[in-house]
């Protein structure tokens, strides 16, 4: 049966490296339509909407999406771009990742770390002897994907009525003096309902893939309310599940800790900011941003992505050099996430077998500098990484 996939190259290399993956997922012998959605700085500086409502559409009757990556700019930067005709008509610059992860409520955010043998940018270790190790990590970050300090709910100069309500908070007293327009307030707001659905969905998933321990990854210290929360019904839920241990940390010692022994964690389960800092230090131990893939999950709509932007700097190049993994692994767990698990194993173990051999390598894995002249340098180009793949399927 043929389906239809949502296909969002959206700007810079997103547009390079979502093709790689399709040519992919075909040679693979998965068959699905691809339907073009638009997305990004283009469609911001021309219609004032980084997502415009026919994407939307496309992915509520689809459901499913594959996503490169979008360009987006600070405030100042993006109102200057906009459109001549549609400057000061009030558009606001939101980014569309995160409006579509609002919008269809993806409020589960999967990221897999996981070496691969042979990666030259796998993680090391001294020994006490002086030698070296190499520990394999395999890592789950489970993201809370739509509250939390990435609700969006902030302001340069509040309104009265927000500023009066934080008033009557007493922590609020050192602020007291400051005027108005030199305030900038943000957010988070976790709910409980929230909380329960990513630690559960971080605890199923351990269990289902045999991980011996979850992690929640908060700072109830300090943060007492909201990390509070998380962590409560962490300890709460963690109940249900007796044969998978249960440990907590605080997220700046989590940043330490990974890169004293990584290997121990199994699944780890933060808020949305939290989590999105420890799924780039986990990344950054497997390969960095060009191994980082993603799933965006809601009940009804999935959007996977590779974690990494759309690096404008290597976006014209021609042939292009960046590294095409991150974005096939999102398509991989796509597959998994529609019931096509063995193709998904198939892809992956394909991969495995590319950079276990070491033959064909991007400046990434080379740790060149990119630029025109890593292939001078024995680079392989983004085509020649999905065209071994492919061999190797
Ligand atoms: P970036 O992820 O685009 O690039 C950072 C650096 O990582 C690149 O310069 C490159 O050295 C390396 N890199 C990224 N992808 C790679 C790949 N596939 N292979 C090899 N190397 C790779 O992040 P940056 O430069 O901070 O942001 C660029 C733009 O992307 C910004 O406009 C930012 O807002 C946007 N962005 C979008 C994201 C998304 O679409 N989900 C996520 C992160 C940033
Ligand atoms: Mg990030």
């Amino acid at each position: 049966m043929s389906r239809a996939i949502v296909s969002l190259p959206g700007d810079g290399i997103g547009k390079t490296v979502l093709p790689e993956a399709i040519k992919v997922l075909d040679s693979a012998g998965f068959e699905a339509d691809y339907i073009h959605g638009d997305i990004g700085w283009e469609f911001w500086c021309k219609e004032g909407n980084a997502l415009p409502q026919g994407t939307i559409d496309l992915l509520e009757e689809h459901k499913i999406g594959l996503f490169g990556a979008i360009t987006s700019k600070p405030k100042d930067a993006a109102a200057k771009e906009l459109d001549p005709s549609l400057q000061d008509n009030g558009f606001v610059y939101f980014s569309p990742i995160v409006g579509l992860r609002q919008h269809f409520n993806l409020d589960k955010c999967i990221r897999p770390c996981r070496s691969f043998k042979g990666n030259p940018l796998n993680f090391i270790r001294r020994t006490a002897d002086g030698g070296f190790e190499e520990p394999l990590v395999n890592a789950v970050i489970f993201r809370q994907n739509t509250e939390g300090l990435y609700s969006g709910v902030e302001w340069t100069n509040p309104p009265k009525l927000v500023r009066d309500a934080l008033e009557t908070h007493p922590k609020m007293k050192k602020f007291k003096d400051v005027p108005s327009e030199d305030l900038a307030i943000s957010t988070r707001i976790v709910s409980r309902e929230g909380c329960r659905r990513i630690i559960t969905a971080a605890f199923e998933y351990a269990k289902k893939f045999g991980y011996s321990n979850v992690t929640v990854c908060e700072k109830p210290n300090v943060l007492r309310e909201t990390s509070g929360m998380m962590f409560k019904e962490a300890k709460e839920i963690a109940k249900n599940y007796p044969e998978i241990q249960f440990w907590d940390t605080n997220i700046d010692a989590q940043m330490m800790w990974l890169t004293k022994n990584p290997e121990i964690y199994g699944v780890l389960v933060s808020e949305n900011m939290f989590g999105d800092i420890i799924s780039d230090g986990f990344a950054g131990l497997v390969g960095g941003l060009g191994f980082a893939c993603s799933a965006n999950i809601g009940e009804e709509v999935g959007v996977f992505e590779p974690t990494h932007g759309s690096a404008p700097k290597y976006a014209e190049l021609n042939p292009s050099i960046v590294n095409p993994i991150a974005m096939i692994l999102s398509a991989c767990m796509m597959l998994d996430h529609i019931g096509e698990t063995e193709r998904a194993a198939m892809i992956r173990n394909a991969i495995s077998k590319v950079i276990e051999e070491g033959k064909v390598k991007s400046y990434d894995m080379m740790k060149l500098r990119g630029g025109a002249d890593a292939i001078n340098k024995g680079a392989a180009t983004t085509q020649q990484i999905t065209d071994e793949v492919i061999k190797n399927l």
